[in-house]
């Protein structure tokens, strides 16, 4: 199965090819001018132009070709402007077309060969808070994660965890001034470490700030910081399990707020477990000529004769032996490579990290360590609060998504009830629906933009059961559950499908388009692609809606022909809101 576009351009490929004509051009497009056709093709024009004919001249010719062959699937076939061909299917071919995605799990879009992908997004930081970039790479990467599942690829979210940096030895600092009698901090101390950590997740919250302030104010305690980190990543036995119980801690909380909001992670690794791996790697680099001392750091080189901005060197090593951001990201490439073996690795984060990115990809690629892997940094802007400033919270600190996620629900709240929304349902099944409404609110802001732009925070706004947002096209799927339920109630189940009428026939070309939207959030890694679609279905339904009777439309086959179409616009916009990673509640 395939779009409608597709067909088309299988059958304007094929016109192409009887002529003895170049077929690659011969694509086809929804039409910018609805009024001269319903979709086009440009193909002539290129054709023309690459044969020195004229372009009209070919386009008469595979108008021609085109009726002749395909007198039952198109109703019009119309020449415009110096060359371009407008066609416009007959209903009878579009009522098959739907009839056949009725029948077709997938709603048309066929699969494609599976790759093995590694998604890496969300990043945070143990024992850090979070921080909205951190909650855009979670969403992003998750909606982007069930896309290439949907599309057929064997996708794998890695949430690649920051627990391996100075931030760790800060707080085993701040901890040794605070209870320096801990085993941990006893270098005599034998046996096993206590199995009940020694602090909390909030214990946890409180002490990184004082730490980082610490560290910041007195370069004696930074210094120790450093020596902290050092010797845990040496493997100090007592540094290890502390650092055991703060990753242990963080990932449960981790795994709770992430639940809530829906984000799933296949893998839990992190920046602490390829450290191993460090060292061969070093001395390999090294052997090979590939690594080199530059005022007392080990670096890699990456400049390329083509570049139009300096592209720095790779810091591998630090004088002071420390190993860096970027030491870990490719230790992680050899990890991924050698585990996994992926056709893919795509980078969800922050657009600001992009030199990194480049920098260690072309670190990778000089020691042939990527094997068949591409490697795609996938920048995204901010999350900016009505300062245009970075989002913070109220008080001013960072967010945390526990706090997010509760704001968004409580604003769902206030919106279900002025809309008299699901107000005489249990209380459970509100509170439900109001988190999902909060939910989808959050990742539908976040994802309608193409990623790479900024946006400003706005539950307000985001919230609004009007307009292109999460709870509107969540209200149109919920609506459409509730039609069918009433059908199903007078006895009606969704039947054959009629040739459309002015009435049904753009709703019908829409749900004809589902696999174009899929295909181009793929390969643009664009999930605001399906934002699109899906507001535009919703919005093409409510007007089909509001222009037809379907539960009192007395004749039988138009009103069960009416409520496939129904049923139709709800799988697509169920299909697109579950690879956005938005739930549809049963009613609202
Ligand atoms: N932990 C990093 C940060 O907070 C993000 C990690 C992104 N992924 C990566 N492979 N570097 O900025």
């Amino acid at each position: 199965m395939s779009s409608l576009t597709d067909i088309l351009t299988e059958f304007v490929r094929d016109a192409f090819r009887a002529e003895g004509l170049p077929a690659e051009h011969a694509g086809v497009t929804p039409s910018n001018r609805p009024d001269l056709g319903q979709f086009q093709s440009n193909g002539a024009l290129a054709v023309a132009k690459s044969l020195k004919r004229n372009p009209r001249e070919i386009a008469e010719q595979i108008r021609g070709t085109l009726l002749a062959q395909h007198a039952g699937e198109l109703r019009d076939v119309s020449l415009a402007g110096p060359g371009f061909v407008n066609l416009s299917l007959t209903d009878e071919f579009l009522a098959a077309h739907l009839d056949r995605l009725t029948d077709d799990d997938r709603l048309g879009v066929a699969p494609k060969p599976a790759q093995t992908v590694i998604l890496d997004y969300g990043g945070p930081n143990v024992a850090k808070p979070m921080h909205v970039g951190h909650l855009r790479a979670s969403i992003i990467g998750d909606a982007l994660r069930r896309l290439f599942l949907f599309v057929g690829d064997r996708a794998l979210g890695d949430v690649h965890l920051g627990d391996w940096g100075l931030p760790m030895g800060m707080i085993i600092s701040e901890v040794a001034h605070r209870q320096p009698h801990l085993p941990y901090f006893d270098p005599a101390h034998q046996g096993p470490y206590p199995r009940e950590s020694p602090v909390t997740l909030e214990d946890l919250e409180e002490i990184y700030p004082v730490a980082a302030a610490a560290c910041k104010s007195d370069p004696a305690r930074l210094q120790e910081a450093r020596a902290i980190t050092a010797e845990l990543q040496a493997g100090q036995p007592g540094y290890r399990a502390l650092w055991r119980h703060f990753v242990d801690i963080s990932i449960a909380a981790m795994r709770r707020d992430f639940g809530a909001l829906g984000v799933h992670f296949d893998l839990w690794k992190g920046e602490a477990d390829v450290h191993d791996l460090i060292q061969p790697m070093i001395d390999e680099m090294k052997a090979r000529g590939i690594a080199e001392e530059s005022e007392g750091a080990l670096v890699v080189r990456v400049a390329e004769p083509d570049d139009k901005h300096e592209v720095p060197p790779l810091i591998l090593t630090k004088s002071d032996g420390a190993v860096m951001y970027g030491t870990t990201d490719l230790a992680t490439i050899v990890d991924r490579v050698r585990s996994h073996d992926p056709d893919l690795i795509l980078y969800v984060v922050d657009q600001r990290q992009h030199l990194h990115f480049e920098q260690v990809f072309r670190a990778a690629r000089r020691a042939r360590w990527n094997g068949r892997v591409q490697m795609e940094h996938l920048g995204f802007g901010t999350m900016n609060g009505p300062d245009g400033k970075p989002f913070k919270t109220r008080a001013g600190g960072v967010m945390r998504l526990q706090d997010l996620i509760a704001m968004a629900t409580e604003e769902a709240t206030k919106r279900l009830h002025e809309a008299g929304l699901a107000a005489d349902y249990p209380i459970a099944e509100r509170q439900q629906i109001a988190a999902q409404v909060g939910i989808a609110a959050l990742k539908f802001a976040d994802l309608s933009n193409h990623r790479i732009s900024n946006y400003i925070f706005d539950l307000e706004r985001f919230t609004r059961f009007e307009g292109k947002t999460g709870p509107y096209v969540q209200y149109a799927a919920v609506r459409i559950k509730s039609l069918l339920r009433k059908a199903a109630e007078q006895g009606d189940a969704p039947g054959r499908l009629l040739p459309p009428t002015d009435i049904e026939r753009p709703l019908t070309l829409l749900l004809g388009r589902l696999p174009d939207a899929v295909a181009a959030a793929h390969s643009r890694r664009a999930p605001n692609e399906l934002c699109e679609f899906a507001f535009s279905l919703a919005q093409e339904f409510s007007r089909f809606y509001s222009a037809c009777h379907i539960l009192s439309e007395t004749d039988a086959g138009l009103r069960t022909s009416r409520l496939r179409l129904a049923q139709l616009t709800l799988r697509e916009l169920e299909l697109i809101l579950s690879l956005l990673g938005i739930e549809v509640p049963e009613r609202m």
